[in-house]
């Protein structure tokens, strides 16, 4: 949305900045970016990263696609004009969670490059890319919402994958491969790379 409608407005400074937040909960901001088709395991992957991150005594906040549309992004469809202002909407609030310290991850399918490119430029150096690769014969065998089928049934229009594109990533930081590889599995690679990467 490049319609900016709020003018004379001036940014506020706080007294109490990231650097602050960052060392009171004793961890670095970042966004863990999930990417990949409906069914690719982009949720249940993410839930037990949380769930191993919070044990190791992290704090995270997961962004989950379907459940931000019930409520911020419930005015959106999924034709690719909303599906830009989904993701444009969900990197804003992503930066906000960075900026309060916190290890935040979502998962969307945000199926296009150009927004993705849009997201990490947003972030910076918060910007983690995941690719939760699985190929489209796989998601739609695992079919857990049965909505593939709808899909293939002409119910559900511009489904990604069947009438609309997924863009993969090319140079993604992360690729885990859930058809391959167990969740826990993926759970410890992505966690290596944190440490890796001195984000942990
Ligand atoms: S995104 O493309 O805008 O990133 P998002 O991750 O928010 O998509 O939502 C995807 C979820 O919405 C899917 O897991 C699925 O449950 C549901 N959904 C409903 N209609 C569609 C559709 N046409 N294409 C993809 N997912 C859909």
């Amino acid at each position: 949305m490049n319609n900016k409608k709020s003018t004379n407005v001036v940014w506020q400074e706080t007294k109490i900045k990231r650097e602050h937040r960052e060392k009171m909960l004793k961890q670095k901001g970042v966004v863990l970016w999930f990417t990949g088709l409906s069914g690719s395991g982009k949720s249940t992957v993410a839930s037990l990263l949380e769930k191993s991150l919070y044990e190791m005594g992290y704090l995270t906040y997961l962004l989950d696609g379907d459940n931000l549309r019930h409520g911020l992004n419930s005015d959106l469809g999924f034709r690719s004009e909303d599906r830009t202002e989904n993701i444009r909407r969900v990197s804003e609030v992503a930066k906000l969670f960075a900026d309060g310290g916190i290890i935040t991850i979502t998962t969307f399918i945000s199926p296009f490059k150009e927004d993705r490119s849009n997201a990490r430029k947003l972030l910076g150096e918060d910007f983690v890319e995941v690719y939760i690769d699985c190929p489209l014969e796989v998601c739609e065998k695992r079919d857990p919402k049965g909505i593939y089928r709808k899909a293939r049934d002409g119910e559900i229009k511009n489904f990604t994958g069947i009438d609309s594109p997924y863009e993969a990533p090319e140079n993604p930081d992360i690729t885990v491969k859930t058809y391959e590889n167990t969740e826990k599995q993926c759970v410890q690679d992505i966690i290596e790379y944190l440490r890796e990467h001195e984000i942990l």
